[in-house]
């Protein structure tokens, strides 16, 4: 799959196996988030452009580096928020828009109900942030409202994905990079990731 690029090593893989573990209550389940999604900030991180520029430290000066791009991060919510807290300490000066989906339980497809981004992401880089990649119908709809505010550089940083959701991406927003944690099999006949690690959001939240 050319646009997916796997986030693994072994602190990857253990945190994954925390996520997936039906026994993993919200705290852990939140704190092993994070980690991941620390390491998938990183990996992103790898792609970023750079300016250089003269910095004067203590002593001369010396080359330095600043980002070429204002970042913005934009979770889907409700899921996508757990991310935000460890993009943002990795990325200080990003700016967080947001997007409300759910996703419909019998028809599978997303259905709006909050948009709130910069207005214009035309020089921006778009980091959406979302633990799953099930259908794929609630990446795809973010990407494209993201497109009508401007959006031209954009990333996709997920948990966890279904092999369904990354050719969706692939069809429909060929030229935006996925990365995730975990490749899982296929979805089941309720759209759910298996063997996947259930519903991010609820685990997240509590809200059994
Ligand atoms: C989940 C998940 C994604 C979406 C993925 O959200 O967080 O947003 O489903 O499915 P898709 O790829 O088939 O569109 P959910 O609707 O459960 O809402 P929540 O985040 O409020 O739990």
């Amino acid at each position: 799959m050319k646009n997916l690029t796997l986030v693994s090593n072994p602190l990857v893989k253990r945190d994954v196996t925390i996520l997936r573990d039906k026994t993993t209550g919200s705290p852990e389940f939140r704190a092993a988030l994070n980690r991941v999604s620390y390491a998938i900030a990183i990996e992103i991180g790898k792609g970023i452009e750079l300016i250089e520029f003269d910095v004067q430290t203590p002593l001369e000066i010396t080359k330095g580096h600043k980002l070429k791009r204002q970042i913005v991060l934009v979770p889907v919510l409700r899921a996508g928020l757990s991310m935000v807290s460890s993009f943002l300490e990795m990325i200080p000066d990003a700016k967080v828009g947001h997007i409300g989906l759910q996703r419909d339980e019998k028809t599978l497809e997303p259905i709006d109900y909050y948009y709130k981004t910069p207005k214009n992401l035309v020089d921006s880089l778009t980091i959406l942030l979302d633990p799953m990649l099930a259908t794929g119908g609630s990446a795809v709809a973010s990407f494209k409202y993201l497109k009508q505010k401007g959006a031209k550089n954009c990333v996709l940083a997920c948990l966890i994905a279904a092999p369904e959701g990354v050719e969706k991406m692939n069809n429909e927003h060929p030229e935006v990079p996925v990365f995730t944690a975990a490749l899982d099999r296929q979805l089941n006949e309720h759209g759910f990731i298996m063997p996947g690690l259930g519903d991010a959001g609820d685990r997240t939240f509590g809200t059994f």
